[in-house]
């Protein structure tokens, strides 16, 4: 199984995606995650990353074309995986669509979370609250300003993916707007 999931930040994805990577035994790639474990480890692509992450923009699409790349070919990545945040530009989708095809792989759907925007700035706060609760550290990124930024780089870039996948009859809709076990519900009709 080889999945997409599309939405913008605070949609979902990553909570929908570690259900379902239990679910099905298939990874998550995230690529938010890989890049800040980059940061974290100061490689060179996370000295690159740092700045344009913590102000909400978008890492350049060879930086994450190729981590991508790389991590599918993982042995884990045999049976599946599910893709978190991956693509989010057109020129990435196409860079995977080309990449797929390469190693001789198909995807099995892209499923977009659809969210009223509204919600979305209350589920970052809550996780910031529910993250310092738990002594955790906030993600540099999860502030009003980097977020509304990084909204504004989802209009801009990765809300046309939709199109790009629909107009291939790959895309498939679900209301991320509904408690998280009913969403995954959702997921999971589409998927049966
Ligand atoms: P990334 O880590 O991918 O962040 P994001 O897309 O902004 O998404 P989030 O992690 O904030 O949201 P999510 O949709 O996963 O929601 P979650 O499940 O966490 O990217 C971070 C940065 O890395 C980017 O800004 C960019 O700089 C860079 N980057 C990453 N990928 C890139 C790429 N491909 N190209 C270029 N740059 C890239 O849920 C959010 C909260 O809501 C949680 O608290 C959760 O508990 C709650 N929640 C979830 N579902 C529900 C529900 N149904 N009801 C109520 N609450 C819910």
């Amino acid at each position: 199984m080889r999945l997409i999931f599309l939405g913008p930040p605070g949609a979902g994805k990553g909570t929908q995606a570690k259900l379902l990577t239990e679910r099905y035994g298939i990874p998550q790639l995230s690529t938010g995650d890989m890049l800040r474990t980059a940061v974290a480890q100061a490689t060179e692509v996370g000295k690159r990353a740092k700045a344009v992450m913590d102000a909400g923009q978008l890492v350049s699409d060879e930086i994450v074309n190729e981590i991508v790349s790389d991590r599918i070919d993982a042995p884990d990545c045999a049976k599946g995986f599910i893709l978190d945040g991956y693509p989010r530009t057109v020129p990435q989708a196409v860079a995977l669509d080309r990449m797929l095809e390469e190693k001789g792989l198909k995807l099995d759907a892209v499923i977009e979370l659809k969210v009223d925007e509204t919600a979305l700035v209350r589920r970052m706060e809550n996780r910031v609250t529910e993250t310092v609760a738990a002594g955790g550290t906030v993600r540099s990124d999860d502030n009003p300003e980097a977020f509304r930024r990084r909204l504004q780089e989802y209009r801009e870039k990765t809300a046309p993916l939709s199109e790009h996948y629909a107009r291939t009859g790959r895309l498939k809709t679900v209301d991320g707007m509904a408690d998280v076990h009913t969403v995954t519900a959702e997921i999971e009709k589409i998927l049966a």
